[in-house]
């Protein structure tokens, strides 16, 4: 199936990328396996005709929002983010007209819809310096309230938080932390911004999925405890074969990171099925947001 994969991608000159979080049988045959930020910069400057996306269904969108005139592929239709789900542009233009004039620096993991009203898009990865690099005193946050306030910790800027969460990462605690922590005393936590501020207290460091992987690799530690969801550990081991990583809670799956099959992937580059198009009415506004972020991460 593997190579059937491989064969197809090449006979559609296809490029296949990959989030971090994607069952192991994919990520060993993508093009490229990465965090948010550095699939939509590959996204951007890919010269391949068709982008195979397996991940979820805005980061999807957001390589059809930066190239609009190839054919993006989702290999599984239902492959969400219920945090996406959490701002809607309806309820943010009501916001927006309740607070005075400010930018809005919306997570990528948003619809399409939502992005097109936002001044500029961050990544876990970046968050912290879109932020700082607006002119403004004060931005509005969309749609994660953990990262918000995580960035809020770290810059001068007044930050309002939108009340969303990501379901995965919400429900770890200090007591999952502590727990592990003591079986491993000597292990460095790394934890994602999109965990609990409570959780991110206890962290040692706090990464995207990618920052991650390049700390442990670049770590004189042998130990580590991964606060964020399961499918890291693989490429984390992958990366650092003789180094030791544990979760910091076995529940931290994200059923819609284990959509995708490679049974999907191959329907999908067979029939073309699974194309996410956004129309040219949102894919306007919302790449002036997502390539301004792009910009500053180049
Ligand atoms: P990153 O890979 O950008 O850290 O994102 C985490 C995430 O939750 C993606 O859905
Ligand atoms: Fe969305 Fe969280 Fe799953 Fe990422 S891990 S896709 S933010 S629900």
């Amino acid at each position: 199936m593997k190579e059937k994969i491989r064969s197809l991608l090449k006979k559609r000159k296809a490029i296949m990328l990959v989030h971090n979080y994607q069952p192991p049988e994919i990520q060993d045959i993508a093009d490229l396996c990465g965090d948010s930020l550095e699939l939509s910069i590959r996204a951007a400057q890919t010269n391949a005709e068709i982008i195979v996306f397996c991940g979820v269904h805005f980061m999807a969108e957001t390589a059809s929002i930066l190239s609009p005139y190839k054919t993006v592929l989702l290999p599984h239709k239902d492959a969400g983010c219920p945090m996406a789900d959490m701002v809607t542009p309806e309820a943010l233009k009501d916001k927006l007209d309740k607070l005075p004039p400010m930018p809005v620096v919306t997570y990528v993991n948003s619809t399409a819809a939502v992005k097109a009203l936002s001044t500029i898009c961050c990544t876990s990865a970046n968050a912290i310096e879109v932020v700082n690099s607006l002119d403004a005193q004060e931005v509005l946050m969309v749609p994660d309230r953990n990262l918000a306030w995580y960035t809020a910790s770290h810059t001068r800027k007044k930050v309002h938080v939108w009340n969303g969460y990501c379901p995965v990462h919400d429900l770890l605690t200090q007591e999952d932390v502590k727990k592990v922590k003591q079986i491993y005393p000597d292990a460095v936590f790394m934890a994602h911004p999109e965990c609990r501020p409570e959780v991110l207290a206890l962290a040692d460091n706090v990464f995207s999925t990618s920052g991650m992987i390049r700390f442990a690799r670049e770590s004189k530690n042998r130990t580590f405890i991964v606060g964020t969801e399961v499918g890291l550990l693989y490429p984390l081991k992958k990366a650092n074969p003789e180094k030791d990583f544990y979760p910091a809670s076995g529940d931290m799956e994200c059923p819609d990171m284990k959509k995708i099959t490679l049974h999907d992937i191959v329907r999908s580059l067979e029939l073309m099925e699974g194309e996410v198009k956004v129309p040219e009415e949102i894919q306007r506004p919302a790449l002036k947001a997502v390539q301004r972020m792009v910009d500053l991460s180049l």
